[in-house]
């Protein structure tokens, strides 16, 4: 199916450039069997994408309340057998996994650097419970390491959302990495994506 300006109600034009690369590296990197939970979904563009390319994975879409409308109103036009309703997961939760059977895959893309440094803390505090045995983190976004931006794009990026809002940012690898090994996961891979973002991996032990 085409994903442009005409068929998805809030267009993200990114997400639509990025979509293709990933799926190219989920393909390779899973099983293609896998029960996937989307962590801030967006307009739903990378949902349908990749539970259209990937027939056998269970795609499991999710946001903040204010988002789910959107969501679930492009889900509604485009999600096809494999993608399910759109639910209800807020990191500002503290108890966001309630309720979650666990799962294969846990998938974020773009979103670490759009919350606050306490909602990431609160995604890795309770993945132990969310993942099942040889479960999978993967995360897509810009990431500074040693304190160094990958590229002068993002860290005028980096500039851009603080000044929107103070408690965004790109994210340090390694702090992220630190909360992941907490939660006992570890790297698997970090994957150098087009326009200076990373594709991380990250498996529970
Ligand atoms: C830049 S958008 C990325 C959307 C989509 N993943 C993509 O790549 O196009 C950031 C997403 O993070 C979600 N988000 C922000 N704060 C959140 C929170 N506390 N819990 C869960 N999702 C959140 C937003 O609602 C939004 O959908």
């Amino acid at each position: 199916m085409i994903i442009d300006e005409n068929s998805f109600m809030g267009f993200s034009p990114a997400s639509a450039r990025n979509g293709e690369p990933i799926l190219q590296r989920l393909t390779e990197l899973l099983a293609g069997d896998e029960t996937v939970l989307e962590v801030g979904s967006g307009t739903g563009q990378h949902a349908v994408h990749f539970a259209g390319n990937l027939s056998g994975l269970r795609w499991l879409p999710s946001d903040i309340e204010q988002q789910l409308p959107l969501l679930q109103a492009n889900l509604d036009r485009h999600g096809g057998d494999n993608i399910a309703s759109s639910r209800l997961l807020d990191l500002q939760q503290s108890d966001w996994h309630a309720g979650l059977d666990p799962v294969d895959l846990i998938y974020s893309a773009n979103t670490l650097h759009i919350m606050g440094w306490a909602e990431v803390v609160t995604l890795f505090r309770h993945l132990d419970q969310v993942l099942t045995p040889q479960g999978q983190l993967i995360i897509y976004g810009p990431f500074r390491y040693s304190q160094n931006f990958t590229s002068e794009s993002n860290a005028e990026f980096d500039q851009w959302l603080k000044a929107r809002n103070p408690v965004s940012g790109i994210r340090d690898f390694e702090a992220v990495n630190a909360l992941a090994m907490q939660a006992g996961l570890l790297l698997q891979d970090d994957i150098k994506m087009p326009a200076n973002n990373q594709l991380l991996v990250w498996q529970k032990e």
